[in-house]
């Protein structure tokens, strides 16, 4: 984490509030972005993650509370005045064209011209040669720019999309849950990807449900449950057992270890109910999970 004398703040939002209908979303929240780090905001389902990154992202408007721009008070039209502010937001779901080759979606929106009038053309040299070179600067060695970018991997796509958002100059990237379907491997390289991002002077905020992946590269943590701050952490003053257990739900998970150990206990337990198929199986009916185990 930079200090907090040389700190720029690039996103700051104070006690916003999201209402669909009459449905709370978001109930005062407030979260900083600096440049050179990751904020990583963590919740359950419906604890309002998305709705929090698609204010950042000029999707949605808050209804209450301040967003500020580099100290600036905004309230952004759309996603394309996010991106005009360098805000880039990488979707789950990332808007790609799985037939096209790399390099074009890359460029995609943003594509360099040629000539002029009647002969202006797509500059494919320059977009080839520049993506590979981005890439490579990020540490992404594809063997071949021209493959379908449909035929990468989900987390070499991933990469890319943070390798674009850089090269277009944003100030601060929003990710959605990057991570959530990859396996181990393929979550640690996009975790470098964010990390290099961040060292190249970008403000990061990460969406997670995964507080292995937030604790791994987050400088700051912001805790939401069912639309409402739980916590709002600097990474030197929580541990990793400590965030897990936040995000785990805390008391709620003692009292569900109580209720399991009850019903493991309790008189039922030794008849034809559905916690006692254990005793009724044969030897070779073990789970796949428990012989793995
Ligand atoms: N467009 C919408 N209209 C009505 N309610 C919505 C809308 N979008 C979200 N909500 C509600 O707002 C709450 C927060 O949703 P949000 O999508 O922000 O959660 P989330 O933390 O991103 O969840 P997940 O981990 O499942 O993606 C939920 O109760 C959801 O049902
Ligand atoms: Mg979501």
């Amino acid at each position: 984490m930079t200090p907090a004398n040389t700190r720029t703040t690039l996103v700051k939002l104070t006690g916003v509030s999201k209402y669909y209908g009459n449905i709370r979303a978001l109930e005062g929240v407030s979260l900083e972005v600096a440049a050179g780090e990751i904020t990583c905001v963590l919740g359950d389902n419906g604890a309002g993650k998305s709705t929090l990154i698609k204010i950042i992202s000029g999707l949605h408007r808050h209804d209450a509370g301040s967003f500020e721009i580099e100290g600036e008070e905004t309230v952004l039209a759309n996603p394309r005045a996010a991106l005009d502010r360098g805000i880039a937001t990488v979707y789950q779901d990332l808007a790609v064209v799985p037939l096209m080759p790399v390099w074009r979606n890359f460029f995609l929106g943003s594509e360099p011209t040629r000539g002029r009038g009647p002969f202006r053309r797509l500059d494919v040299g320059l977009m080839r040669e520049t993506t590979r070179a981005e890439l490579l600067r990020m540490g992404i060695d594809l063997r071949d720019v021209d493959q379908p970018i449909g035929t990468l991997s989900g987390g070499e796509r991933q990469c890319v999309a943070i390798a674009r958002a850089v090269y277009f100059g944003a100030k601060v990237l929003v990710l959605d849950e990057p991570t959530a379907a990859l396996g181990v491997k393929q979550s640690g390289v996009v975790l470098k990807y964010v990390a290099a991002a961040r060292d190249a002077g970008l403000g990061v905020v990460l969406i997670t449900h995964n507080p292995h992946h937030a604790h791994l590269v987050g400088d700051r943590f912001v805790l939401l449950k069912r639309g409402v701050m739980a916590g709002s952490h600097t990474r030197d003053s929580i541990t990793l057992d400590e965030l897990t257990r936040q995000m785990a739900g805390g008391s709620e998970l003692d009292e569900l270890s109580h209720e399991l150990a009850r019903v493991a206990q309790s008189p039922q337990g030794t008849g034809d109910t559905p916690y006692d198929q254990a005793a009724h199986r044969p030897a070779d009916r073990t789970p796949r999970d428990e012989r793995d185990a």
